[in-house]
């Protein structure tokens, strides 16, 4: 017990083909061949090897050729036996290149070495080891064995009801809508929502807004799932450009159904949009006839003053705004469950839609929050998340205020809230700074990756899912790539176009 079984406990059937020269002993064969199924990933660290039995029926030799051969790999380190369990493919392998495996941060054909320790700078994701996963447990076997008594048929295609009434209430209290269970439908995560508003009211040839730079899963549903256009409209430091709005929105004539924003935390550059823009979008709204998806994927994360309330608090706009948030950010974004609020005609709409998707979502989870938020569970993580998130975001301002080669290179205003900063290049090319950083271990995305085209000079410094020493490693691997040419970082000359706006 206690052993990680890896992705694959014992594979179903495992055929193992000998390639190369008859000549070469059939157990150095069988190595090779061991090998070169790890090395391809068919064969991933930790899944369990067939057993020696049904390798020599297979390959039809003597079991003591196949016990030699994975022998010979279990002293060089590519297997490993498991005491009356039978033997596993080493969870640390032996360092080799491997050609396509791609970045966990999607840093564009990144070809990563195992047997390396990468560190990845995060896009803001929370810190799994604090969440609350042993409750969460606890909470999923008692709601699957209350359900075997009840209900394990099919049920509500919006969600669980309880948990429905409850995500009503914390949204009323926490973030003053003035919401009921039936305007609420549970979704896997805010993507579930985004997709299920694309399905469910777009057509093709309609027009979305979207901010530029933003998040594009959102631009994906919206252009893949419904055939609509994405607009995008520029973002500075009020959040989304709402003149610009009106002009595309008078260009568009009546084809544009939505605008989605991000207006707590704008992604990715975390700046909160001005009461005066919020007014703004909301009279374009009501005069251009669309819907406002507001995206509030982390409202809880607040450090500085009291946060805006959503849009989808104004009761004159409550009608027109798809209020959709998440667990991802309070949780862990693993735990696939989101919302939308909406307006009961678009309720109806999305529960259609889900129960033609994939009829409800998945109820045990569902129970499982349900009981975490009447518990008071998830209350109490996110007062300790944000305690210690805000440490660690303090921490991560003053390395970068306290550190000259750091102040003399990057420029960031950190924003009241969110779990990361938006960290802009006072000069040279984000992508330099990403291969460089590459090459002392540390994985960064550059902001670029947040446009349609073109260069952003700027990155996202998610602080929440690292230590306060993983910070401070993270900080030095920076300030030792501004270094590397060899001269002061001041007289080094731009490698980039000058950066855009954000
Ligand atoms: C802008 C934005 N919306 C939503 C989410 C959460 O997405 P999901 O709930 O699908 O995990 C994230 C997470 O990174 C995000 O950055």
């Amino acid at each position: 017990m206690g052993i990680s079984m890896g992705p694959v406990g014992r594979p179903w059937r495992f055929d193992l083909a000998l390639a190369g020269d008859r000549a070469v002993p059939m157990r150095i064969r069988i190595g090779r061949a061991i090998v070169r199924e790890i090395q391809r990933g068919r064969l991933a660290p930790g899944s369990m090897l067939p057993g020696s039995r049904t390798l020599c029926a297979q390959l039809k030799v003597n079991r003591k050729v196949v016990v030699a051969a994975i022998a010979d790999l279990a002293s060089q380190g590519w297997l490993e036996p498991l005491p009356a369990r039978g033997t596993r493919v080493a969870v640390d392998l032996p360092s080799f290149p491997v050609a396509d495996v791609e970045s966990p941060r999607r840093s564009a054909g990144a070809v990563l070495e195992r047997g390396r320790s990468w560190l990845a700078v995060s896009d803001g994701i929370p810190d799994s080891r604090i969440a609350p996963i042993d409750e969460l447990a606890r909470a999923g076997r008692r709601a699957l064995l209350a359900l075997r008594r009840s209900a394990l048929g099919y049920g509500d295609p919006a969600g669980d009801p309880a948990l429905r009434e409850i995500l009503a209430g914390f949204v009323n209290q926490a973030r003053g809508l003035s919401s009921t269970a039936d305007e609420v439908v549970i979704t896997r995560g805010s993507q579930g929502a985004l997709s299920l508003f694309a399905l469910a009211m777009l057509r093709p040839g309609d027009a979305v807004a979207v901010e530029s730079p933003g998040y594009s899963p959102a631009w994906r549903a919206f252009e893949s799932l419904a055939g609509a256009r994405v607009v995008h409209v520029p973002v500075d430091a009020h959040g989304l450009c709402t003149d610009a709005l009106e002009a595309q929105a008078e260009r568009l004539r009546g084809r544009l159904k939505a605008v989605y924003v991000t207006p707590h935390h704008q992604y990715p550059t975390t700046v909160a949009m001005s009461p005066e823009r919020r007014m703004h979008l909301g009279r374009l709204a009501e005069r251009r006839d669309f819907f406002i998806i507001e995206d509030d994927y982390d409202y809880e994360y607040h450090f500085e003053g009291s946060p805006l309330l959503p849009l989808s608090a104004a009761p004159d706009l409550s009608r027109r705004c798809i209020y959709v948030a998440s667990l991802s950010k309070l949780i862990a974004p693993a735990v696939r469950l989101g919302y939308v609020i909406a307006d009961p005609s678009v309720v109806a709409r999305l529960r259609q839609a889900r129960d033609t998707l994939d009829r409800q979502g998945d109820v045990i989870l569902e129970r499982s929050l349900a009981e975490l938020f009447e518990d008071g569970v998830v209350q109490r993580h996110a007062r300790r998340a944000r305690r210690i998130y805000g440490e660690r975001r303090r921490h991560l301002i003053e390395e970068l205020r306290s550190s000259p080669a750091l102040r003399d290179r990057f420029d960031c205003t950190p924003s009241s809230g969110g779990l990361a900063l938006w960290v802009r290049l006072r000069r040279g090319a984000v992508e330099s700074l990403v291969d460089d950083a590459r090459a002392a271990g540390v994985i960064l995305t550059p902001g670029s990756s947040h446009l349609p085209s073109g260069r952003l000079a700027a990155f996202r410094f998610g602080f929440a899912a690292h230590t306060l020493e993983e910070l401070t490693r993270l900080c030095r691997v920076l300030e030792a790539t501004g270094r590397q040419d060899g001269q002061p970082a001041g007289r080094r000359s731009s490698r980039s176009p000058p950066s855009r706006r954000s």
